[in-house]
């Protein structure tokens, strides 16, 4: 069987914007990306995905481009890009972009082109349409609250924006857009990029003719999934977009709302050749469904399942707790109190011991957690500030929507990375652009450097244990009996060794015993607590988590 580079990698996911800033504009920027390589390097990760880069207007930071060959200034320069990739390279990492290609900036001049008249050649790049009895052309609600449509009295017309107004979406089906993306992505290739992700891939496709969706309340704008997301036809954009990393080994990974596991052979089957993985949202939905129940292990394991057996031999996964788009996974799923740096590793140990490719995001190897929020003011992020209109003119109150949008807001992840306990978070020797969490004086990088019991050194134990055994990168996934709740548990068997992977993600402490799950003897090769010097394996204390070789006959 052909391998990949990637299958081997450990991503690491930088919001460059709060990793850290190299010239105290309170900002963070490629030469300080650079000056954490070593850091980096330590921790075990091998490829960077940088959240974007380019010039933009920032109303969604940085996910509305409006020049996709050039840096944000705040950022640095194209030459700071290609002194940070050359170290990136030296070092024998990699490096991967954000790919934002379902929409642009309304300032990029595409767009700008394609407003300025009805007649323009680029007036078909987007989705102009006429309105409707005084409103807009249909009731697509957008993705970021609000109607999907933005009118331009400029040509009386309106377009298509499935997230922010800032954010009009390309029409894909426009074989000149298509040439446009394939040459920037052969741009940046030509560069040395070593791949790209792929944001809100799913959506390039919108349903001909741009029906109304179903909208049985009547409302003014009804969600719109159906007609946007995963739409009959999305593989042949897939494809064109693909034709333009082919002959090339990288390092492609979609971010794939509405994918199910039975549909993801198509995307990254090994012999499809499409992308080499994607992130779907099915374990992210077990939360943001119900962002205030507690962490049902068996839901999750069913999911993660799911994924592992539908692409064993035949596909690649990837693996994802956290990114720039979802609160902190101890604050979600873990215990942010007493069980913070246990929940942190056993959420890992439960996730990137699966067979796939491990995507951490920054601070998620120190078990941060969400930070806090004194007023409606603190939020920075678009969608939360849409969230707000739209809750307040539903009538509730500011302490309700506080507390709410303190538990799902994006900003949550988005605090300077705590490097310190120094003014700042040790970030910038500026002010930062957004208040670092104030735990940083306990949760930060230099402290969890110094004690061995810290959750960033169980983060470096798990990524060399992935890479010292084979059967962990390659392995076969099989879940183990749960006879509690409680426990997420699996065998990884690659037919030369047998690794079981028993997580406690629970409150109490509990037994796993089951006759035949784990045959003694078994030898411990992680555990997130230190061991008490008896052999009983059968006890976990609360978010324990322990990996096991297996030394039985088969
Ligand atoms: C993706 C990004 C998110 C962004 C959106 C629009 O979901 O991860 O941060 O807001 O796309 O580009
Ligand atoms: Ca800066």
């Amino acid at each position: 069987m052909t391998r990949h580079w990637w299958q081997d990698a450990v991503v690491y996911q930088i919001y460059p914007r709060s990793f850290m800033d190299s010239n105290g504009d309170g900002i963070g920027d490629l030469p300080g990306i650079l000056s954490k390589l070593d850091y980096l390097q330590w921790l075990g990760v091998d490829t960077l995905w940088l959240c974007p880069i380019h010039p933009s207007p920032n109303d969604d930071n940085g996910y509305d481009i409006s020049d996709y060959q050039d840096i944000l200034a705040e950022f640095g320069t194209l030459a700071d890009f290609d002194a940070l990739l050359a170290e990136v390279h030296r070092r024998g990492m990699r490096l991967i972009l954000d790919l934002v290609i379902n929409h642009t900036s309304d300032q990029h001049p595409w767009f700008l082109e394609s407003r300025s008249s009805r007649d323009n050649p680029k007036r078909d790049w987007y989705f102009w349409r006429d309105g409707r009895n005084g409103g807009p052309p249909n009731n697509w609600e957008s993705i970021f609250k609000g109607p999907a449509w933005e009118y331009d009295p400029h040509t009386d017309q309106y377009f298509l924006h499935l997230f922010t107004r800032r954010q009009p979406d390309l029409n894909w089906d426009n074989p000149a857009v298509r040439a446009a993306i394939s040459d920037l992505v052969r741009w940046w290739l030509a560069r040395g990029v070593d791949g790209f992700r792929i944001d809100a891939i799913t959506h390039l496709k919108k349903a001909p003719g741009l029906p109304d969706a179903p909208n049985p309340e009547g409302l003014p704008q009804a969600p719109a999934y159906a007609l946007h997301m995963n739409v009959n036809g999305i593989l042949d954009h897939l494809d064109a977009l693909c034709a333009a990393f082919a002959g090339r080994e990288l390092l492609t990974v979609g971010e794939a709302n509405g994918i199910t596991a039975d549909e993801a052979e198509a995307w990254v089957g090994f012999a499809r050749r499409r992308l080499s993985m994607i992130l779907h949202f099915e374990h992210w939905h077990l939360w943001s469904n119900a962002p205030e129940a507690p962490l049902e292990p068996r839901a999750l394991q069913a999911i993660f399942g799911r994924w592992q057996q539908a692409l064993d031999g035949r596909g690649w996964n990837a693996l994802y707790l956290e990114n720039h788009d979802l609160p902190r996974v101890v604050s979600r799923w873990g215990d942010p109190g007493q069980y913070r740096a246990q929940s942190a590793s056993a959420l890992a140990t439960a996730c990137f011991l699966l067979q796939g490719t491990p995507f951490i995001y920054q601070g998620q190897e120190l078990g941060m957690v969400n930070t806090r929020f004194d007023s409606l003011d603190a939020f920075d992020d678009v969608f939360a500030r849409n969230r707000i209109a739209e809750l307040r003119a539903a009538g509730l109150s500011d302490a309700a929507i506080l507390q709410q949008l303190a538990l799902t807001a994006r900003d949550n992840s988005r605090t300077p990375m705590p490097w310190r306990d120094a003014p700042q978070a040790g970030f910038t020797t500026g002010r930062a652009w957004l208040a670092p969490n104030p735990d940083y004086p306990e949760i930060n990088v230099e402290r969890q450097l110094s004690e061995p019991d810290s959750v960033l050194h169980y983060f470096r134990r798990l990524l060399a244990l992935r890479r010292e055994e084979p059967a962990l990168r390659f392995g076969a996934y099989q879940p183990l009996p749960q006879p509690d709740p409680q426990f997420l548990a699996y065998l990884r068997d690659d037919g030369d060794e047998r690794l079981a992977i028993v997580c406690n993600l629970g409150r109490q402490a509990a037994d796993y015993h089951h006759p035949t799950a784990l045959p003694a003897p078994a030898t411990l090769l992680l555990g997130n607590y230190p061991r008490c010097g008896h052999p009983d394996w059968i006890r976990f204390q609360p978010y324990e988590a322990r990996v096991f070789r297996l030394e039985s006959e088969r």
